[in-house]
């Protein structure tokens, strides 16, 4: 767009960057039609909110494998990334991902069942959880899973007796909190001291839980794991993390021998762009450094550099997903004397998007069903559920003329949206489509009354 009238515009109060897809944010397939409506895949957002209702997620398939081949190259090959399932998963997308042949993380029984239904080499799965039941440990080793991750000696000894009791040997890693600060929201920091995960690396835990394992019959520790936090733009947090576990690890190799501790596994956290002011990490520069910087401290350890894992979630599912909702609602509320507010309300909300509510996410919203060209004025996204929290925009200048009966799009929704869906208010999860070129399916669908009546006894 010509810069002059972009100023001329501006000066105008006339809305004109409202309109533009920030194609850092959104899916990489997304784009605004000559008549103004969204498409993503070459599929109108228009067309499938019309065939499946709304809320309506929207999965561009190409975005999500695109970032899994991103990660698989910068990482050095796609059995060095697993993808971290608890950000979205489906049969569907499990079986995308091994396609990719990228390995699998899951941190839970359920996790884990839906991905050995989609048939996911077991051996390529990872399995997490702080608190694994007896249940979930004893699928890991009946089914074959590659590497249980141990976060407490309880665990540890769970696994062992489960694994003798299947006369098998099961791989494990021990997760080790480094003590970094990662800069992110509380509840998604993950590796500073007082908090549930892991083995403290400044008590010396880490250290007796993995002596612990090596030791345990049934056990073979290959390796350590960290996971500093999610959502995470300073790469640096990741190079400490790492320094500090190797030292650990060059204590180990001390007690356990070089040859059979062979993996280092970063964990997530690789931050993502929700807003068009937000720039994502930049995934190969970062492994670059990490992977040299793990070499280099090996080096000066005189110990052999582990090989590097990591488990991306929010960086390769949250992108490829936008949610539209329809404007239900539309209310002017006079805050003061000189404010006003206006309140758009939407026919979903904290029921399939509980991060604005649980750690103040912001979302970049953009109207998907033609353009708009109001002043902007302060603007509140809400759900439609009965809770004052219920906010899915907090603080916005948009457009004035966005209208009851208008589609908005969320974007970057892909990741611990669905995944972490409720019922409130018995709000039904919503549909979500896959597209790619040109064509749309089904993957999930809307949930209805009749399945929450088929729990009913
Ligand atoms: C152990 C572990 N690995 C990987 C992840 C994925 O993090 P992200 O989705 O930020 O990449 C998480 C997220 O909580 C995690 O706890």
């Amino acid at each position: 767009m010509h810069s002059d009238w972009l100023a001329w515009a501006h000066r105008s109060g006339c809305n004109v960057s409202f309109d533009q897809i920030p194609a850092h944010v959104w899916p990489r397939t997304a784009k605004r039609r000559a008549d103004g409506t969204v498409e993503i895949a070459g599929v109108s957002l228009v067309d499938l909110a019309r065939e499946y209702g709304t809320p309506l997620m929207v999965m561009d398939k190409q975005d999500f494998v695109s970032r899994c081949r991103d990660m698989a190259q910068a990482f050095g090959g796609g059995h060095n990334v697993h993808y971290a399932s608890k950000a979205f998963l489906t049969s569907e997308i499990a079986r995308w991902v091994a396609a990719e042949g990228l390995h699998l993380d899951v941190a839970s029984a359920g996790e884990l069942a839906v991905a050995l239904r989609a048939d996911f080499p077991p051996a390529d799965i990872t399995a997490h959880g702080n608190n694994k039941s007896l249940e979930f440990l004893r699928t890991c080793v009946v089914r074959g899973v590659g590497t249980v991750v141990l976060d407490s000696f309880q665990e540890l000894e769970r696994l062992n007796t489960v694994a003798a009791g299947a006369g098998v040997v099961q791989e494990v890693l021990v997760r080790v909190k480094p003590g970094v600060e990662a800069h992110t929201h509380e509840f998604i920091a993950t590796s500073h001291e007082d908090q549930k995960f892991g083995f403290s690396l400044a008590s010396g835990r880490a250290y007796e839980a993995a002596v612990a394992a090596h030791e345990a019959p049934n056990l073979k520790l290959k390796g350590l794991h960290c996971h500093v936090g999610s959502q995470v733009f300073d790469a640096e947090g990741f190079k400490l993390a790492a320094e500090r576990i190797l030292e650990l690890y060059k204590q180990l190799v001390d007690v356990v021998g070089a040859d059979d501790l062979t993996v280092l596994d970063l964990g997530g956290g690789y931050g993502i762009a929700y807003t068009e002011d937000e720039e994502p990490l930049d995934v190969d520069a970062v492994a670059h450094d990490l992977i040299t910087a793990v070499d280099k401290t090996a080096a000066e350890l005189g110990i052999e550099a582990p090989q590097v894992m990591v488990e991306p979630g929010r960086a390769i599912a949250g992108p490829s997903t936008v949610t539209i909702y329809e404007v239900g609602t539309v209310k002017d509320v006079h805050i003061d004397a000189d404010t006003t507010r206006r309140y758009l309300a939407v026919d979903g909300g904290m029921s399939d998007n509980i991060r604005p509510a649980l750690y103040d996410a912001a979302y970049d919203v953009r109207v998907v069903d033609g353009t708009v060209s109001g002043a902007l004025i302060a603007t509140r996204i809400v759900g439609s559920h009965c809770e004052s929290g219920d906010i899915l925009l907090s603080d916005a200048q948009l457009p004035d003329d966005i209208t009851a009966g208008r589609l908005v799009g969320f974007a970057a929704t892909g990741a611990y949206c669905y995944a972490m869906s409720s019922r409130y208010n018995m709000a039904l999860r919503p549909a979500v489509v896959v597209v790619e070129g040109g064509r749309a399916s089904l993957m999930l669908r809307r949930e209805t009354m009749d399945d929450y009546f088929a729990l009913e006894v």
